[in-house]
């Protein structure tokens, strides 16, 4: 008797958690945290470059990948210090877009439509921290650095 009055209440309960907002939530519950450099260890410690850098036969630097982008000039003399020197042109005041909204196009979009397809979502994660590294000392954001490796 006692015991099936125990199960009623849990029953209850269960029932009450399932109704509120917090069941909802769990039942929704996000993946797993890729955090390099916080949670996990840190495989693009120089950002950019660690990426996009020459794997077997392909050729993945970003003067390479740049080629793809119709119309763009050639980097490979101007671009020593990846990404701080593509700020020479991407200063966001001409006509030539910030360098911030075109790397966050390239790696989550470039629309909406795209974000689930993108190789940098579901290869990487899409994770911020491959390329921002985050002090947790002074709570600062940064972005990864390092040289042109081409
Ligand atoms: C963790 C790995 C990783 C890091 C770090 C990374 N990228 Fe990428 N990048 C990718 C992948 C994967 C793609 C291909 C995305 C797609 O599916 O279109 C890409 C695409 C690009 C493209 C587009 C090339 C094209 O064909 O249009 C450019 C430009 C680029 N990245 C520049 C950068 C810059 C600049 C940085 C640093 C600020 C950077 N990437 C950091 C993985 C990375
Ligand atoms: C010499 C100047 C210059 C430098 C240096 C430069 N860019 Fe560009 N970039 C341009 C110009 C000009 C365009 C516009 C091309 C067009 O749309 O006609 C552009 C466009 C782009 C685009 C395409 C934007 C879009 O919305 O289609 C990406 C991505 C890009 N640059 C990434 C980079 C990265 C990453 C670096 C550094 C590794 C870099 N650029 C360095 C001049 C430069
Ligand atoms: C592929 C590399 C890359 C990834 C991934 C990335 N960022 Fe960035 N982010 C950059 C670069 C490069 C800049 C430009 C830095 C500069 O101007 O000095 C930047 C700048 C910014 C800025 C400064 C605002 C601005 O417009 O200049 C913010 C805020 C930011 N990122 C937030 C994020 C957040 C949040 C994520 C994850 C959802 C993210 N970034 C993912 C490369 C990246």
């Amino acid at each position: 008797m006692k015991n099936i009055r125990t199960m009623a209440i849990f029953a209850s309960v269960a029932i009450l958690a399932l109704a509120s907002p917090l069941a909802i939530f769990a039942a929704d519950t996000p993946p797993a945290a890729y955090l390099p450099g916080l949670l996990q260890a840190d495989q693009t410690p120089n950002g950019c470059v660690s990426c996009h850098a020459k794997h077997g036969d392909k050729d993945y630097t970003l003067p390479a990948e740049l080629k793809r982008v119709k119309g763009h000039p050639d980097i490979s003399k101007m671009v020593k210090e990846v990404p701080t020197d593509c700020e020479k042109c991407h200063t966001g005041k001409g006509k030539i877009p910030a360098l911030a909204s075109v790397v966050h196009k390239v790696h989550f979009g470039p629309t909406a439509e795209n974000t689930a397809t993108n190789h940098f979502v579901t290869g990487y994660s899409g994770s911020c921290l491959n390329c921002h590294k985050l002090d947790l000392g002074t709570g600062a954001m940064t972005v990864k650095t390092g040289p042109a490796n081409w």
